[in-house]
């Protein structure tokens, strides 16, 4: 059985991001031979304080703030996951700021892996990019991109695919494609 779940960082339920979503998992699903269970998580629901720069992680490697909010859960549904989905639109060159605060919060993670000796991403489970961004520009997605990958190395996600939907402010002319 695989998991799959889903990150969705669109404040819209029924919006592009969605869209998008909807025809990566289809493609995605019909190369799958196993039973599966997909779970979506919109990020915007959850309970997720930020990242204060405290560096309590760096010896202890552990977050104050897990006692508080949504984080602790969510990053053990991520482990618990055999494919791990980021959905999202782009935000002034980056991710929405609900997203952008999980992401920060992996610090306790790379303090962990630093702590291990183990740096490396162990690709433990393959992930995705699903992104969209309203202008048609393709660069827009290199700064999510990147922070995607930084975020999954933490988690032992390796991002094996990408796919992008330019010029959503543009109905009649969206542009939906692979990144390699
Ligand atoms: C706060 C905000 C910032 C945005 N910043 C960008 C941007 O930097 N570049 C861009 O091309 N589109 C930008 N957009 C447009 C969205 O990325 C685009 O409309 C997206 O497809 C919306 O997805 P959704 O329907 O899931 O919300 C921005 C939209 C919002 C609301």
């Amino acid at each position: 059985m695989k998991n799959i779940l889903v990150l969705f960082a669109s404040p819209h339920k029924q919006g592009k991001t969605a869209a998008l979503l909807n025809i990566y998992l289809e493609q995605y699903l019909q190369t799958l031979n196993d039973s599966f269970k997909v779970d979506i998580l919109p990020v915007f629901d959850q309970h997720i304080l930020p990242c204060v720069g405290c560096n309590i992680c760096i010896k202890s490697c552990i977050c104050p703030q897990n006692k508080k909010d949504d984080v602790k859960k969510i990053f053990s549904c991520i482990l618990k996951s055999n494919h791990v989905i980021i959905a999202s639109p782009v935000y002034f060159s980056g991710f929405p700021s609900q997203l952008k605060a999980l992401i920060d919060r992996a610090q306790q993670l790379y303090n962990k892996k630093i702590k291990s000796g183990e740096v490396r991403n162990l690709k433990m489970r393959t992930g995705a990019l699903v992104a969209t961004c309203g202008s048609d520009n393709k660069n827009s997605f290199i700064p999510l991109r990147e922070c995607c990958k930084q975020f999954f190395d933490c988690l032992d996600v390796d991002l094996s695919s990408k796919l992008y939907a330019v010029n959503t402010d543009n109905l009649s002319n969206i542009k939906i494609y692979n990144e390699n």
